[in-house]
């Protein structure tokens, strides 16, 4: 599949060869400029399937139109759209994914698109849509069958897809728009077959490896063991590693787009490959999805992926903690006592608060060696965001409103959005413990700002940190279980705004 923009002005009137036109129509009776073109040009048969009721224009709904146009040349996908004052960006994706379905399984050379254009969705916004069509159909094309022993035949998509901008200022843009698009795609296809990886394949081992795929003439990547770790003192990131026969490995991926000696933006990943909950053992049910407490990791390694692959001017740097989290002999237990690498001790009172333990070394080691610009971890770490924010939004958590801004519009502009969650004071006072400077957790409530303010406490050397708590957002359960590829979108658009606004 290969993706294309035309303005509509080249294709009115002479139609290239195409064996489907897809079509957008809206509720109400009015067909859209395109689809009244066609309406006329096909001896009014859309409008005949929408008064005998065949096809109904209800958001996703689709019907596929044969022997249209003039001499019954082409295919005809009508999508529905949906009312049309309520039409935004939500639906056109609704729109988009329906369109994606239907293509699916088409081996067609050529598909002309003229949904992105729509009166609603002009101008800026235009862009963003043909990068959804784009990354429907990428998303739609994805599958993982890496274990089935009986893998069946991947389904065909259509050779190209061309898609008709409303004119030709828009024609460049939108060549752009597809190339973020198709960076953004790889990139989330790289996290999601990380994360979909079981957790006997997928070891810190393991990702170490597929973190050196990403090796290029502006991408350098450095794998540390047990040892370096030991020698930088990581006392609470070891802590977890213990209790387990994988050994634990520090991650780091340096991608420089930017000026010679630019301070980067670090992105920190959190790499449990699996987290039992140690010593403080979770239950049976879903504890398979506890493979997918490396998606923080898998995303910002497939951020670099994508901002690799779409030359972004920017030094960004991925550092990704990675170890597994297993009751054992020699497993860390309640009450027992580390040295992080900053020198602050931490009671460990449940050692399924794994994740902040390896984070708040590998933050202190981001500061001290990079200096960063921007700091952003991004971790699966805790069941209170799921509870708070579903599968909807990711958990952002910082005290800095520029950043915070700045990571709420890329979250609206990528529609991989962030909803900002509060970091008073009192979180931090419920991490007080009797022997060590803080426990590992805070109280039965408050869970996911509690978790904030732990990493908060390792973070006082950045100008600027974040942290983005995707726990429900990484991956979904259920019979749609599989890794979703988010924030991949959210920090490649922060990135993309950064390159092209600059820090302001
Ligand atoms: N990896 C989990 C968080 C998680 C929960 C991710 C559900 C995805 C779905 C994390 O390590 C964890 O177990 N957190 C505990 C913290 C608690 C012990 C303070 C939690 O959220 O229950
Ligand atoms: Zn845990
Ligand atoms: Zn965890």
């Amino acid at each position: 599949m290969e993706f294309k923009a035309v303005t509509n002005s080249s294709v009115s009137g002479q139609l290239p060869a195409a064996d489907m036109l897809v079509v957008g129509v809206f509720e109400e009776d009015t067909l859209t400029g395109v689809a009244q073109e066609y309406d006329v040009e096909s001896s009014g048969v859309i409008s005949a399937r929408i008064a005998s009721g065949d096809f109904k224009p209800k958001l996703g709904n689709t019907l596929v139109e044969f022997n249209a146009g003039p001499s019954g040349a082409y295919r005809l996908l009508l999508v529905g759209l949906g009312k049309k004052d309520k039409f935004d960006r939500h639906n056109f994706r609704t729109a988009a994914q329906a369109v994606a379905g239907e293509l699916k399984g088409r081996a067609f050379a050529n598909v002309l698109v003229f949904i992105t254009q729509e009166e609603q969705i002009k101008f800026e916004t235009e862009l963003d849509s043909v990068r959804e069509v784009v990354q429907a159909l990428r998303e739609k094309e994805y599958f993982f069958d890496a274990y089935k022993s009986k893998p069946e035949a991947p389904a065909p998509f259509p050779t190209l897809i061309t898609i008709v901008v409303s004119d030709s200022i828009h024609q460049n843009y939108a060549q752009d728009a597809i190339n973020t698009a198709e960076a953004i795609s790889l990139g989330m296809t790289f996290t999601k077959d990380l994360g979909n990886t079981p957790g006997n394949i997928c070891t810190p081992t393991w990702l170490g490896e597929q973190a050196k795929t990403l090796i290029s003439d502006k991408v350098s990547v450095l794998v540390h063991g047990q040892a370096e770790i030991e020698a930088m003192k990581m006392g609470s990131f070891l802590a977890v590693a213990q209790g387990s026969i994988q050994e634990p490995k520090l991650i780091i991926v340096e991608y420089n787009g930017g000026a010679v000696g630019a301070a980067p933006i670090v992105l920190v990943g959190k790499g449990i490959t699996f987290d039992t909950g140690g010593i403080s053992l979770k239950p049976s049910a879903t504890m398979d999805e506890m493979k997918y407490d490396m998606m923080g990791a898998a995303s910002v390694l497939g951020t670099i992926k994508a901002i690799a692959v779409n030359n972004m001017p920017l030094n960004v740097i991925a550092i990704v903690p990675t170890c597994e989290n297993m009751p054992s002999h020699n497993a860390i237990k309640p009450g027992d006592i580390v040295t992080s690498m900053s020198g602050q001790t931490i009671e460990i009172l449940n050692t399924d608060a794994e994740g902040r333990l390896i984070l708040c070394d590998a933050l202190t080691y981001a500061q001290q060696t990079f200096k960063p610009a921007i700091l952003i971890d991004v971790a699966t770490l805790t069941g209170a965001i799921v509870s708070a924010l579903g599968e909807v939004h990711s958990g952002l958590f910082t005290t800095d409103d520029a950043l915070a801004t700045r990571l709420i519009d890329a979250g609206y502009g990528s529609m991989d959005t962030v909803w900002r969650m509060p970091m008073d004071k009192e979180y931090d006072e419920m991490l007080k413990s009797n022997f060590a400077d803080m426990a590992n957790i805070g109280g039965r409530t408050g869970g996911a700002s509690s978790a904030a303010a732990f990493l908060a406490r390792f973070t006082a050397d950045t100008p600027a940190w974040a942290h983005l708590d995707v726990a429900g957002t990484a991956s979904r359960g259920g019979s749609a279980k599989g890794a979703t590829g988010r924030p991949v979108p959210l920090l490649v658009q922060f990135l993309n705004n950064l390159a092209i606004w600059g820090s302001k």
